[in-house]
C-alpha cells in the first residue's frame, strides 16, 4: 500500500565537512519538486493535473493521482500538499492549488487572475519545501513560466544578512518542458523587485544616500557603454539652485547625493527618453516636525520610490530593452537638528518657485520638486515618480494598489495595462483645481507644502503641490506609501518591505520600448 512518508533524502557519502578530517560524513542532497493542480469549475474537490504533474505522474505509475485522491478531496487555491519518496530524483513533491484553470483577466479585480494562483501556488510550494531544507527546487511552468518563477523568487526572498543564523538558500529551475525563457524572464522580474525589496529593508545607517547610490553603481557597472551613473555632490546641488532639495538634507551629518543613471538600450534611435524620479529619504524622522516613535523605523524605507526606480533600470538594462531611461534619485535624510530647516521656514526650488515649509515632515515633495524641475531639461517623452509620499494614501487605498496621478489618459492606459500583468495594481487618483487651491494659498510664498485643510485628502494635495513643477503633457506621480510594506495580503510576498511597484515599471517600460 502507498504511505504518505517523512522524507527518505538519498544519502551521499562525503568528506566531512565540519572539522576537515577524512572521515566520511553523510551529507543530504535535498531536492524537492513543486507541481500544479487545477480544481474544475463547479467540480469541488475533482482535480485536474498540469501537463507537467501528468507527465510526472505517468513515470510515477500513477502514485502522484493516487496519493491525491487518499490525501483528501480538493486542494484549494494556494494550498500544497507534501508527498515523500514517490521519486528516487526528488524525495519531497509539493502539489499546489492552482484553482480555476479556465481563469484569466478579471475586470473587477484589474489583474489577471490565472497569473496571480501560479504565483501565489508556486511561492507557496516553495517555502514549504525551503521549511523541509530542501536546497534545490525543479518547478512546474503551470502554463505561465514567468509567473511561476516570479511566484519561486519573490516567494523565497528573505532579509537575513545581517542575522548570524541564516536559512540555507534555495535554488530553483524550471521543471521538465517549461518554456525557460519565459521563466528567465521571470527570473529578471522577480530579482528585480528583490533588489527594491533588499534596498528597502535594510537599516537606514546601513544604506546611507552614498552607500545606496554606490550600491546602484555596482550593479550597473556589468553594462559597460550602454549604462552611465553620476554620482552628484552637494555642491553640483548647490550649483543647481536645488533649494528644497537641501532644504531637507540640511540637518542631516549625511552628504546628499543626487543619483542619475542614463540607460541607453536604443542608442541610434531619435527616441527622447523615459524619466523616472524616485523619493530617496534613506530615512525619514520628520525633521523638527518630529514624526511618533512608534513604528519610526519603517521610515527606513523611506527611499522606496528611489529603490524600485533604480531597480527598473538595472532589470531594463539586464533585459537589454530597446529604450532609452534616465533614472533620477535625489537621496538625502530627514533628520532634527541645529542646522535643520524650521516649520515656516521659506526655501526656492530649482525653478524659481518659492515654498513655505509649515511642515519639515512634508519632506517628499520637496526634493521631488527639484528633481522634477531637472527631469524636464532632458525633453522626455513621459515623467513617471515614485514616492512613498503620504500616509493619507495608505489610508485610502491601503496595500491593494499604487495610487496614480496623472495628467495624461494615455499614461494611466499604459500604466494599467502594465499592472493588470504583474499583479501589482495601480488605481487613478484626482488631480482637481479644488486641491491645487489649498497648497497655492500661502502667507509668505508662492506655495506651501501643506494642504491648507492639513489632513483631508492628503495624497491629492501632495500631488496637487507636485504638478506645480511639470510641464510635461504626460506625467504620472505614483504615490506608493500605502503599498511599501507587506503584511500577510500578497501572499507571495513575506512580511517585510514590498518592492512595489518594481514589476509594474519594468513591464511598463517594456511595453513602451516595443511601441518605439
Ligand atoms: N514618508 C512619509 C509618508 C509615509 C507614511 C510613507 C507612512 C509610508 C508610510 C512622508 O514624508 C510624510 O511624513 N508625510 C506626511 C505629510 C503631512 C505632514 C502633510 C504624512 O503623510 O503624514
Ligand atoms: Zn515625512
Ligand atoms: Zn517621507
Amino acid at each position: 500500500m502507498l504511505l504518505l512518508r517523512r522524507a527518505v533524502f538519498p544519502v551521499v557519502r562525503t568528506k566531512c565537512g565540519r572539522c576537515f578530517c577524512s572521515s566520511p560524513s553523510l551529507q543530504m542532497d535535498r531536492k524537492g519538486l513543486v507541481l500544479g493542480v487545477f480544481e474544475k469549475k463547479g467540480e469541488k474537490g475533482n482535480l485536474q493535473l498540469t501537463e507537467a504533474a501528468a507527465g510526472f505522474d505517468r513515470k510515477v505509475s500513477g502514485k502522484l493521482s493516487e496519493l491525491l485522491k487518499i490525501s483528501g478531496p480538493g486542494l484549494k487555491k494556494g494550498k500544497s500538499r507534501i508527498f515523500y519518496g514517490i521519486h528516487e530524483e526528488f524525495p519531497c513533491v509539493a502539489v499546489v492549488g492552482l484553482d480555476d484553470a479556465t481563469a484569466g483577466v478579471c475586470g473587477a479585480e484589474n489583474w489577471d487572475t490565472a497569473k496571480e494562483n501560479i504565483r501565489q501556488a508556486v511561492s507557496a510550494g516553495c517555502r514549504v519545501l525551503q521549511d523541509l531544507e530542501v536546497t534545490h527546487v525543479e518547478v512546474d511552468g503551470c502554463g505561465d513560466a514567468q509567473a511561476a518563477a516570479e511566484g519561486a523568487l519573490l516567494g523565497l526572498f528573505q532579509y537575513d544578512q545581517l542575522k548570524s543564523k541564516k536559512k540555507p538558500k534555495v535554488t530553483v529551475q524550471p521543471h521538465g518542458s517549461a518554456d525557460s525563457t519565459a521563466w528567465a524572464k521571470g527570473v529578471l522580474y522577480a530579482e528585480g523587485q528583490n533588489l527594491a525589496r533588499l534596498l528597502m529593508e535594510a537599516p537606514a545607517n546601513h544604506i546611507t544616500p552614498t552607500a545606496f547610490a554606490n550600491t546602484i553603481q555596482e550593479k550597473l557597472a556589468q553594462h559597460g557603454d550602454r549604462v552611465k551613473v553620476q554620482k552628484r555632490s552637494q555642491a553640483w546641488i548647490e550649483e543647481q539652485g536645488m533649494g528644497a532639495f537641501l532644504s531637507v538634507s540640511k540637518g542631516s551629518e549625511e552628504p546628499p547625493v543626487f543619483l542619475e543613471l542614463h540607460y541607453n538600450g536604443s542608442p541610434d534611435s531619435k527616441q527622447a527618453p523615459l524619466l523616472l524620479v524616485g523619493k530617496g529619504i534613506t530615512f525619514d524622522s520628520g525633521g523638527i516636525s518630529l514624526k511618533p516613535s512608534a513604528s519610526m523605523d519603517m521610515m527606513r524605507a523611506d527611499m522606496g520610490g528611489a529603490a524600485t526606480v533604480c531597480a527598473s533600470v538595472v532589470t531594463a538594462a539586464t533585459l537589454k530593452l530597446p529604450i532609452n531611461i534616465i533614472g533620477l534619485a535625489p537621496l538625502c535624510e530627514n533628520m532634527p537638528s541645529g542646522k535643520a530647516t524650521k516649520p515656516g521656514d521659506v526655501v526656492t526650488a530649482k525653478n524659481g518657485k518659492t515654498i513655505q515649509v509649515d511642515n519639515t515632515d512634508a519632506e517628499g515633495r520637496l526634493i521631488l520638486a527639484d528633481a522634477l524641475c531637472y527631469a524636464h531639461t532632458f525633453n522626455p517623452r513621459a515623467v513617471v515618480n515614485v514616492a512613498t509620499l503620504t500616509g493619507a494614501m495608505d489610508v485610502a487605498l491601503g496595500s491593494a494598489a499604487t495610487g496614480v496621478f496623472t495628467n495624461s489618459d494615455w499614461l494611466w492606459g499604459e500604466l494599467h495595462k502594465a499592472s493588470v500583468v504583474t499583479g501589482d495594481r495601480v488605481w487613478r487618483m484626482p488631480l482637481f483645481q479644488h486641491y491645487t487651491k489649498q497648497v497655492t494659498d500661502s502667507q509668505l510664498a508662492d506655495l506651501n507644502n501643506i494642504g491648507k485643510y492639513s489632513r483631508s485628502g492628503g495624497a491629492c494635495t501632495a500631488a496637487a503641490f507636485l504638478k506645480e513643477f511639470v510641464t510635461s503633457p504626460h506625467w504620472a506621480h505614483l504615490d506608493i506609501a500605502g503599498v511599501m510594506s507587506n503584511k500577510d495580503e500578497i501572499p507571495y510576498l513575506k512580511k517585510g518591505m514590498s518592492g512595489r511597484p518594481t514589476r509594474t515599471l519594468v513591464e511598463f517600460a517594456a511595453a513602451l520600448a516595443h511601441q518605439g
